[in-house]
């Protein structure tokens, strides 16, 4: 049986540290899914439909992953998608403080075949979040090799 994979989150904007547990979950798994979550709790930079597009240009290489957002409770999005694993980064130990508290939560709300499973983050990219990405290349700072190109691209666009 195919296994369904979900990696979830706000994505504003994906990193590399984002993309190297894309990579990797997508060796995992058969089938992966970004879900894009509208987080009312952020301030986005960069609106859900062009997340959408531009992490869709770059998983494109990725025969295995497809894009998709969402918004509301996440259980419900993993039990309507038939989900059976949701797939989360750590990056630190304070990270996990949180993530276990989530994982516990949501294991009472998914569906009983439903895991939680988390992927070391890479340490080259164990200190950067989508925030600090976004306020250094805001400054004017160098943020090359922390997120992909094309996101780049767009973030230099978005602050002309
Ligand atoms: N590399 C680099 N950065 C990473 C990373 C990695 N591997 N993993 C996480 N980060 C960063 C993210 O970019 C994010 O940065 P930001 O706070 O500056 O935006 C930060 O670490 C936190 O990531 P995450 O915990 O994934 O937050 P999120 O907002 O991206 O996603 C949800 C949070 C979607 C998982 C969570 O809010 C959720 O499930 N919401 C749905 C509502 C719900 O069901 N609530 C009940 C949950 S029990």
């Amino acid at each position: 049986m195919k296994t369904k994979a979900l990696y979830t989150g706000s994505f504003d904007p994906l990193t590399e540290g984002h993309m190297d547990i894309i990579r990797r979950a997508a060796r995992l798994y058969d089938d992966l899914t970004v879900g894009i979550i509208a987080n009312p709790s952020k301030k986005a930079l960069f609106p859900i439909e062009e997340r959408e597009e531009m992490i869709r240009e770059v998983v494109a290489e990725l025969g295995n992953v497809r894009v998709d957002h969402f918004s509301g409770l996440l259980a419900d999005y993993v039990n309507e998608g038939g989900f059976d694993v949701v797939v989360r980064g750590l990056r630190t130990a304070t990270d996990f403080g949180y993530e276990i508290q989530m994982a516990h939560m949501n294991a009472c709300l998914f569906d009983p075949r439903v895991e939680t499973v988390f992927l070391m983050t890479d340490p080259r990219y164990s200190f950067i979040s989508s925030s600090v990405v976004k306020e250094v290349h805001a400054l004017g700072g160098s943020i090359d090799g922390l997120v992909p190109k094309e996101i780049l691209r767009r973030m230099d666009a978005a602050l002309k």
